[in-house]
């Protein structure tokens, strides 16, 4: 399993994954396409297993996307990709990286914490499709 930068020949099968991944309210393609700089693959054998996307201003950085394929899952992808993204974040020299995940997103929860983001607050009803508040965490580099 390797994780890279993402190219634009990526696209398709990312936004394939994220249809499959979050099927209420999946990211169009040209979201990805835009995010490019902060895209990253993990991939296995040709195949892409999962994706990140870290974006930033000036030094402040956001996860804004992460999922892996459910036939892959628990294999180490996500670790794998969170390590990529907190590489990047360190060679823009960005200050934290911050997020959102659903409240009931166990498995996220997890392995956000295991790398070391902590919650620092609530948004109530963020999310729709269903309706959930978000958890606000955040990773201090
Ligand atoms: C969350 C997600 C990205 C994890 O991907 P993954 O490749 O299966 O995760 P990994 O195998 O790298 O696991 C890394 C850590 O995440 C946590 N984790 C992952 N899946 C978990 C689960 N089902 N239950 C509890 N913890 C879990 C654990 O801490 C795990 O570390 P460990 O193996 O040492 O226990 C994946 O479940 C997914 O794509 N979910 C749907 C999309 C999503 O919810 N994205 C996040 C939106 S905010």
């Amino acid at each position: 399993m390797t994780v890279r930068n993402a190219t634009v020949e990526d696209l398709p099968a990312i936004a394939a994954l994220e249809r499959a991944c979050f099927p209420a309210d999946p990211w169009p393609e040209r979201f990805f396409a835009l995010g490019m700089g902060g895209l990253l693959a993990a991939e296995e054998d040709g195949q892409l297993l999962g994706y990140a996307v870290l974006s930033s201003v000036l030094d402040e950085g956001s996860l804004d996307n992460i999922a892996v394929s459910p036939e892959h899952r628990r294999r180490g992808a996500a670790d794998r990709l969170l390590a990529g993204v907190e590489e990047l974040a360190r060679e823009r020299a960005l200050s934290f990286i911050t997020l959102e995940v659903r409240a009931g997103n166990g498995p996220a929860i997890a392995l956000y914490e295991k790398h070391g983001f902590a919650p620092v607050g609530r948004r109530k009803n963020y999310y729709e499709k269903p309706r959930e508040d978000a958890i606000l965490m955040t990773l201090v580099l």
